[in-house]
């Protein structure tokens, strides 16, 4: 269909009927491994909200939710590597088996800084899930428990992700058309 969303799309990478089957097996699968556990989910703002309101709906366990919001800073146009939290956890989350659920899994920067901030408050355990996973950004060694899909080096939106705070509410995923990014 056609609309100024879609207009700035170049292609199609995952349709929503796609990304909705993964995120069902990608569920079922935590569901078994965390089953009885009582995990504790930490959903990174804000790519991941649409993909995490799915994926705990695709996951029929006992589990508790909290929300981080963190940016890189330093060198606007390269990840520095430094993170900052801009919005922490609510609750202690010691001896917790904690489940970090991201977007996308480029550079590493924020999740190699999110596991060590996070075992350094005293988790049992901290799984990584990613909708994406972009192995050709990568600068840290981090990888991720649960990849929904491994993309390539494209610039990819939709289904949570942006390009300059847009395109986040795209239902599939999709690279953008460059002249869109080339305008700006
Ligand atoms: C994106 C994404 C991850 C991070 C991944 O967040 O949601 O948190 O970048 O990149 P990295 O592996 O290179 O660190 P972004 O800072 O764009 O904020 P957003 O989630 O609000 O879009």
């Amino acid at each position: 269909m056609k609309n100024e969303l879609t207009n700035d799309i170049l292609k199609v990478l995952y349709t929503e009927d796609e990304i909705h089957q993964r995120v069902q097996e990608l569920g079922a699968a935590i569901a078994e491994e965390f089953a009885g556990r009582r995990p504790l989910f930490v959903g990174i703002l804000k790519g991941s909200v649409i993909f995490l309101a799915d994926l705990i709906r695709a996951c029929p366990l006992l589990c508790d939710l909290e929300m981080m919001a963190v940016s890189s800073y330093g060198n606007a146009t390269a990840s520095s590597g430094r993170v900052r939290i801009n919005f922490d956890l609510q609750q202690d989350v010691r001896g917790r088996d904690l489940i970090i659920v991201e977007d996308i899994l480029d550079s590493g920067n924020t999740l190699s800084f999110l596991k060590d901030y996070l075992n350094a408050k005293g988790a049992a355990s901290i799984t990584i899930v990613t909708l994406l996973d972009k192995p050709s950004g990568r600068q840290k060694a981090v990888t991720a428990d649960y990849i929904g899909f491994t993309v390539p080096d494209a610039f990819v939106v939709g289904y949570g992700l942006d390009y300059a705070q847009l395109y986040r509410n795209l239902p599939c995923i999709g690279v953008l058309k460059p002249e869109v990014y080339q305008k700006t």
